[in-house]
């Protein structure tokens, strides 16, 4: 049910027919993993020790998630993502599960995981108030729709009010990342970025947001882009 005070959210929330295994997955291991009731965010949500919170708001297919934190198993991660089909596809990164066949009794992560990611099924909006002041220490928002209709503008992820929480939740130092393709969302998230006195953007050459940072893992949205002539940029901006 769609609450008066809630964002509204303009994304697609399911696509195709999610396949048996996926759907699987959903109904038996996403309660393992997923974010609910209503206590704050902390470190102890995760199924190991961590040293940092790390958060992906609309992590697609879950690539990057999953490559994250397979990288860094000392760190947890949440995974904000609205898109059912996405939220499956990460679950399956995670398992190794990919054919109803594979399915056993007790679902667990592959062997080489840790237990360290969390997953918001959820616009990432509604959980912000649960995420305690200066408690993550990155932020990531890879290819977030364009929106790039003139009159959609304010659907855009990167806009003051959304910039004021990311501001509120991450650490002094920490670091929010923004990937986009798109040439309409490029100038728009600069200025909007310049316009926020509570960051600074980390480039100092043109090498430093035309090419990929080192611990990047490729996004399903980045190789369309590539694949479709277009030159993602990614841009760091330190948390002031
Ligand atoms: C263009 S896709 C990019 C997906 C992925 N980051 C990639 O690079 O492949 C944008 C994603 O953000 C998700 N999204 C948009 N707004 C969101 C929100 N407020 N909360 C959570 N997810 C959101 C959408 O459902 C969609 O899957």
């Amino acid at each position: 049910m769609l609450l008066s005070n809630q964002p509204k959210f303009y994304g697609r929330r399911q696509g195709r027919k999610i396949r048996k295994a996926k759907s699987g997955l959903l109904d038996r291991f996403l309660p393992r993993i997923a974010i609910s009731g209503t206590a704050p965010v902390t470190k102890n949500m995760f199924g190991v020790p961590v040293d940092e919170i790390w958060l992906e708001i609309g992590f697609g297919n879950g690539e990057h998630l999953a490559g994250q934190a397979l990288r860094h198993p000392h760190i947890g991660f949440i995974g904000a993502e609205v898109f059912k089909n996405g939220v499956a596809n990460l679950l399956t990164l995670l398992t190794g599960i990919k054919e109803s066949g594979d399915m056993p009794e007790q679902i667990t992560l592959l062997p080489e995981r840790v237990d360290n990611v969390r997953v918001w099924n959820e616009d990432v909006r509604l959980l912000f108030e649960r995420i305690p002041d200066g408690s993550l220490s990155r932020v990531f928002l890879l290819f977030p729709d364009p929106w790039p209709k003139k009159r959609h503008a304010s659907r855009r992820f990167v806009n003051p009010d959304n910039l004021k929480e990311i501001a509120r939740i991450l650490k002094k130092g920490g670091i929010f990342r923004i990937a986009t393709d798109h040439k309409v969302y490029k100038g728009w998230a600069l200025r909007r970025m310049a316009e926020t006195p509570d960051f600074r953007w980390t480039a100092k050459t043109g090498n430093d947001w035309r090419y990929p940072p080192a611990d990047w893992v490729e996004t399903k949205y980045q190789r369309k882009a590539v694949a479709e002539g277009r030159r993602p940029i990614f841009l760091d901006f330190e948390r002031l």
